[in-house]
């Protein structure tokens, strides 16, 4: 097992394929695959690693490495399942595959910023495939939250999760164009990773990215229009002392750019990755026009 991984590391590296979907190197992609193949719920046993593939699952292996690497589909759409903060997720086509760096601070409680036994209600505004929604009911097991979506397809696949996650009770999934839907809704806390990518990147995404939604990435020419939105009317849908937060990835700069005088807090994460503020619903009416 241990050298089928190292020639999938390799044949994967060699294609020059993108790695940065689920996994950030060619032997974390590799293994997705192989744990796929062999059907392992979680990481294998170093004796595991010294057996060898049987004949099927060595053609099973070769098949999926050859389709990763002539279609660039990202591994985890390939084996239709990933992990985020720690909890098993479904994905597909239908939605962007989780990866945002705001699960460390589900999985802390959003702790320090806000004390978890106030959290009643959060919203995850924009929640694709449902990752943050469930991880923030799992972390935050007295909350009830709302996971919303312009996407049909998206908001579909949340709901296979959340019933896989036995979450549905206290996760509910609504069609939403931003706020729209929300009218009178107020929470303790608001988390967002809307799309953020600009005109110009988007051309630039390696060919990977095409076989996400174009709608989780693409934001107008800057990347704001959702981040613009979000910011406009967040405030109204918080409660006194209530926290937003937004992956804005590396459209940080831009972000900086257009609201100078907001005074952004940028997290930083123990795991890597970066571009997600956090804004008080005081300083968004204070700052925010
Ligand atoms: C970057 S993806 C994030 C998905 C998920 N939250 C995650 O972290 O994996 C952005 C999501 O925003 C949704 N979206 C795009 N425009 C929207 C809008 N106007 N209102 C609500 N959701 C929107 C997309 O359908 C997509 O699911």
């Amino acid at each position: 097992m241990l050298e089928a991984l190292v020639h999938g590391a390799k044949a994967l590296d060699r294609a020059g394929v993108f790695f940065g979907h689920g996994t950030d190197n060619a032997e974390d992609d590799a293994a997705a695959i192989l744990f796929y193949v062999l059907d392992l719920k979680s990481a294998p046993s170093p004796a595991l690693y010294r057996r060898r593939l049987t004949l099927r699952q060595a053609v099973a292996y070769e098949a999926l490495l050859e389709l990763r690497i002539s279609t660039r589909r990202p591994a985890v759409y390939l084996t239709g399942r990933t992990w985020f903060a720690g909890l098993p997720m479904r994905t597909d086509p239908r939605a962007l595959i989780p990866r945002s760096p705001i699960a460390e601070l589900i999985e802390n409680q959003f702790r320090p910023w806000i004390d978890p036994a106030r959290v009643k209600r959060v919203l995850d505004l924009c929640t694709g495939g449902g990752c943050i929604a469930l991880a923030t009911a799992h972390y935050l097991p007295k909350a009830k939250v709302d996971g919303t979506d312009i996407s049909d397809e998206a908001l579909a696949l949340a709901r296979v999760n959340a019933r896989e996650l036995q979450l549905s009770r206290r996760v509910r999934f609504a069609k939403s164009d931003h706020f729209a839907a929300l009218k009178g809704r107020r929470y303790d806390i608001i988390v967002s990773n809307p799309p953020y990518v600009g005109a110009r990147e988007m051309r630039s995404l390696p060919p990977e990215y095409e076989h996400e939604p174009r709608l989780a990435l693409a934001a107008g020419k800057q990347g704001l229009d959702s981040v613009r939105v979000i910011l406009q009317q967040a405030a109204r849908h918080l409660t006194p002392g209530g926290l937003l937060v937004v992956e804005v990835g590396n459209t940080e700069t831009q972000v900086r750019r257009q609201w100078p005088r907001v005074p952004f807090t940028w997290l930083e994460f123990e795991r890597g990755g970066g571009g997600v503020f956090l804004l008080t619903r005081e300083q968004l009416q204070r700052h925010v026009r």
